[in-house]
């Protein structure tokens, strides 16, 4: 008996797994779907399935000499796109010729970059605007060098994630046009629980207009602070009791504080650009580092907290800097120092002298 639902479990695992691959495995049976001319322009979109809702390829829109109307026609119809898609130096404002699209897979059979999602050098892009678009799964998340993008408008993105588990996506949103920032709800999609993304955003955080609980100074009952969050001596700790996402740094140096108990709501922390995430310096009374419900931390770097000066029995506390190392490696794999340069397995185990 016992046996039989072993078997049973495993059967439906097995099939679970499947509906991942359905989409990719859906190409090899409807040939009539496939477009493997790759460069789309005015000759090769005549071979282009545009009556299929599933399309399989490669497609590259490059210097193309089909304008933005001629190429909603020929998108009109397409929900999902397995392959890879890159649109580089083209004069479009804005893809929303793409705005019917739903998920994107990458899929290795077609192409020959490995760069499968791909948006750059398009000198008059505003925003993607793809506007029905829910997923992605790739390997490779690239936007960058679009000098006048102001926004991604990527209203209904739940999630962007790997196909394997052993992959990082690269979201690399380098603009120098000032206005550009990335809304909580795509930076969400990007840094889902489960994914392993190496993130490379460069980018502000758009500040949303009357939602209560975000905030940009530390403010009592706000759950969602965009900034950093100082923290010094006299600190009123009130105003983050509520604080559940930090987007920005969290210092705290010089305090008198004995625990973080105060930031017992804190779960996660999310710093773009190249920045500590987490900086503790010059609190002499503390007993332990430990932040009770943090489980993780999206940093850039590899050291991704820095502590000094500190209590002997907070720089003592391996089980915290075990648990907040955990917090941070649940992205990667690459961050295997911590704080003062120490591995927690230094602070378990002092090398003797
Ligand atoms: C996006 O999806 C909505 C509903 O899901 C649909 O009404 C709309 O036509 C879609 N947009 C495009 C451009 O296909
Ligand atoms: C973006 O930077 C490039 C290179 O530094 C420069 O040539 C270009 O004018 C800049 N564009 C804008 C919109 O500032
Ligand atoms: C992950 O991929 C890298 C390079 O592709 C490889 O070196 C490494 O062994 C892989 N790790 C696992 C656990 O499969
Ligand atoms: C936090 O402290 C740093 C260094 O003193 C300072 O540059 C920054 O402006 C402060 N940020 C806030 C939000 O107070
Ligand atoms: C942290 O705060 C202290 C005191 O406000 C400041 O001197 C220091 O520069 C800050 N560090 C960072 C990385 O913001
Ligand atoms: C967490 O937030 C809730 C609701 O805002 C509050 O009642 C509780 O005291 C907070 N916990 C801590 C440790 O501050």
């Amino acid at each position: 008996m016992n046996l039989l639902l072993k078997f049973i479990f495993l059967f439906l695992i097995t099939e679970l797994s499947k509906i991942d691959c359905w989409e990719t495995r859906s190409c090899g049976t409807n040939p009539s779907c496939e477009f493997k001319q790759t460069f789309l322009s005015q000759i090769t979109a005549q071979k282009f399935p545009k009556h299929c809702s599933t399309i399989c390829g490669f497609l590259i829109i490059q210097k193309t000499d089909l304008n933005a109307e001629e190429l909603t026609g020929l998108f009109k119809n397409i929900r999902i796109l397995v392959g890879g898609l890159q649109i580089v130096g083209t004069k479009l404002e804005n893809l929303k010729f793409l705005a019917g699209l739903r998920r994107f897979v990458q899929d290795n059979r077609y192409g020959f970059s490995s760069e499968r999602f791909k948006i750059t050098y398009n000198p008059e892009l505003r925003e993607l605007g793809l506007l029905n678009l829910t997923t992605i799964k790739s390997r490779s998340l690239y936007i960058a060098n679009n000098e006048k993008l102001e926004k991604l408008n990527l209203p209904k993105l739940e999630v962007a994630k790997c196909l394997r588990n052993n992959c990082t996506i690269r979201v690399s949103i380098k603009t120098n046009a000032s206005k550009f920032c990335i809304t909580l709800k795509e930076l969400n999609a990007f840094t889902k629980k489960r994914n392993k993304c190496d993130l490379n955003i460069d980018s502000g955080i758009c500040i949303p207009e009357n939602e209560p609980r975000v905030c940009t100074v530390p403010t009592e009952g706000c759950e969602r602070l965009i900034g950093d969050l100082n923290i010094t001596k006299g600190f009123d700790v009130r105003k983050v009791e509520s604080l559940k996402r930090l987007y920005g740094t969290l210092n705290i140096t010089n305090t008198d504080f004995t625990d973080f108990r105060f930031l017992g709501n804190l779960t996660r922390i999310v710093r773009l650009g190249y920045k500590t995430a987490l900086v503790v310096v010059g609190n002499k009374l503390l007993r332990n580092m430990e932040f009770p419900k943090l489980r993780r931390i999206d940093s850039e770097i590899r050291r991704f907290a820095h502590f000094a000066d500190n209590s002997e029995a907070s720089h003592a506390d391996f089980k915290s800097c075990y648990a907040l190392r955990k917090a941070a490696l649940q992205k990667g794999g690459l961050w295997q120092q911590f704080g003062d340069g120490r591995s927690c397995e230094q602070i378990e185990f002092p090398p003797t002298r």
